[in-house]
């Protein structure tokens, strides 16, 4: 079992390693926005780069509860899945398919920084740092919410446009066109998320 002096190490590495990768996301987020088709997906990511903005405050007073700096250590983990990110929404052609991808990237993200804040949250609730321990519970909670809007897009209509656009290039089949953000509201109807 590590000592309290160990873990209180580990929770200051952790915590510049997020800040960095918050701050990775801050110049990230604005170009996912940018590149979207989507009206909602677009929207989400501005939503999100607004909290992201606060998740970089939020870290920053949790640096100052423990007296410390507030200096992020380069965040290799967010680094390459940003890269990854961008090399897989380079590929996509379509743009149905290009907001699919990005719906991806943006949950592995999602998923990366709910771990790291889990993590951070259970090592200050240890050491008795409630007040750090609270913040990192605030942002993990956005984060949470964040994934969960995410998956509700994907399912709601980015990847059934995506599939859509996959079958239009065995047959045609004029009935079932692929509805663009830009001529309706991309929110599915009612009764197209009842299906499910
Ligand atoms: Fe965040
Ligand atoms: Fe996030």
């Amino acid at each position: 079992m590590a000592s309290m002096d160990t873990l209180s190490e580990l929770l200051q590495d952790e915590l510049k390693d997020i800040y960095d990768a918050e701050k990775q996301l801050t110049k990230a987020l604005p170009k996912l926005a940018k590149k979207a088709t989507a009206e909602d997906l677009k929207e989400a990511f501005e939503e999100h780069l607004r909290q992201t903005e606060e998740h970089v405050e939020r870290l920053e007073q949790a640096f100052e509860h423990l007296g410390i700096p507030a200096k992020g250590k380069k965040c290799k983990g967010m680094q390459n899945l940003i890269a990854e990110g961008e090399d897989m929404i380079g590929d996509a052609e379509e743009d149905a398919v290009r907001d699919a991808v990005m719906i991806a990237a943006a949950q592995k993200v999602e998923h990366y920084e709910i771990a790291a804040y889990g993590t951070a949250r259970t090592w200050a609730n240890m050491l008795g740092q409630d007040d750090v321990a609270s913040l990192l519970e605030q942002t993990l909670e956005e984060e949470k919410e964040t994934d969960l809007k995410l998956t509700e897009l994907a399912e709601g209509f980015v990847n059934q446009a995506a599939a859509e656009e996959g079958g239009e290039e065995e047959e045609a089949r004029p009935s079932r066109t692929v509805r663009r953000s830009s001529s309706r509201s991309a929110r599915p109807a009612a009764a197209d998320r009842k299906r499910r």
